[in-house]
């Protein structure tokens, strides 16, 4: 069977593994920089031809290549895990200034968070191939959060205690938030400390 994204699977490889390379030299650069590596770790992923074809029949559209890589703009996936909030605009701010690709959409869960208490950034670029990365970048606060509501999502036992699992859920989201920001505090007072008397 003809796969739903033609003869791209390739580009889209070459196309993933060269943005993976600009995320490996952000990581590079900021250690430089800060004597810390701003990720803890990275995944990458091109949407399985039963999930592409799955989300095109739930957005109504039809089963097409054209779908997948034009209309759709996640087939490929990145995931960048962070270690404090800092990391996560400073990662945002060298991937935007990257010649090769231009950012298409941008979602800031993380100031305005969904009303479950998901937080993260979401940024769409456009790559000059013509091919679109989703790359979604997020603390490990905010990992773990999101790995765990996600696992209960599918759940289907969950039965009448819903609304109180979607409301503790919230709050532990809350609680993770207000700690990232405890943790960025601590973060900024020892870079200070460290960079006090250098001329950086
Ligand atoms: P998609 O059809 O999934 O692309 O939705 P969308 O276009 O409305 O995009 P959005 O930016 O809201 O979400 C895209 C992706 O972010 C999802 O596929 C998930 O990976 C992740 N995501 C969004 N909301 C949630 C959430 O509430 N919980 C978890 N665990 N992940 C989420
Ligand atoms: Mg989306």
């Amino acid at each position: 069977m003809e796969t739903i994204y033609g003869n791209k699977l390739p580009l889209m490889q070459t196309v993933m593994e060269e943005v993976l390379g600009y995320i490996r030299d952000v990581r590079e650069q900021l250690k430089t920089k800060y004597g810390a590596d701003p990720v803890e770790h990275c995944l990458s992923r091109i949407k399985t031809e039963e999930s592409m074809r799955e989300k095109c029949r739930r957005q109504h559209l039809p089963e097409t290549e054209e779908s997948a890589l034009c209309v759709i703009h996640d087939a490929i996936g990145i995931r960048v895990v962070c270690a404090f909030l800092s990391d996560v605009y400073a990662v945002r701010d060298f991937l935007i200034s990257i010649p090769v690709l231009s950012l298409v959409e941008e979602k800031d869960y993380i100031r305005h968070a969904k009303p479950n208490g998901y937080r993260s950034l979401h940024l769409i670029f456009s790559h000059t191939s013509g091919l679109y990365v989703e790359i979604q970048l997020r603390t490990i606060s905010e990992d773990t959060w999101a790995a765990l509501e996600h696992n209960i999502k599918y759940k289907k036992e969950i039965g009448g205690n819903k609304a109180l699992l979607v409301k503790e859920l919230k709050r532990c989201a809350d609680e993770l938030a207000s700690t990232d920001l405890s943790m960025q505090t601590l973060r900024d007072m020892i870079y200070e400390e460290n960079s006090e008397g250098s001329d950086l």
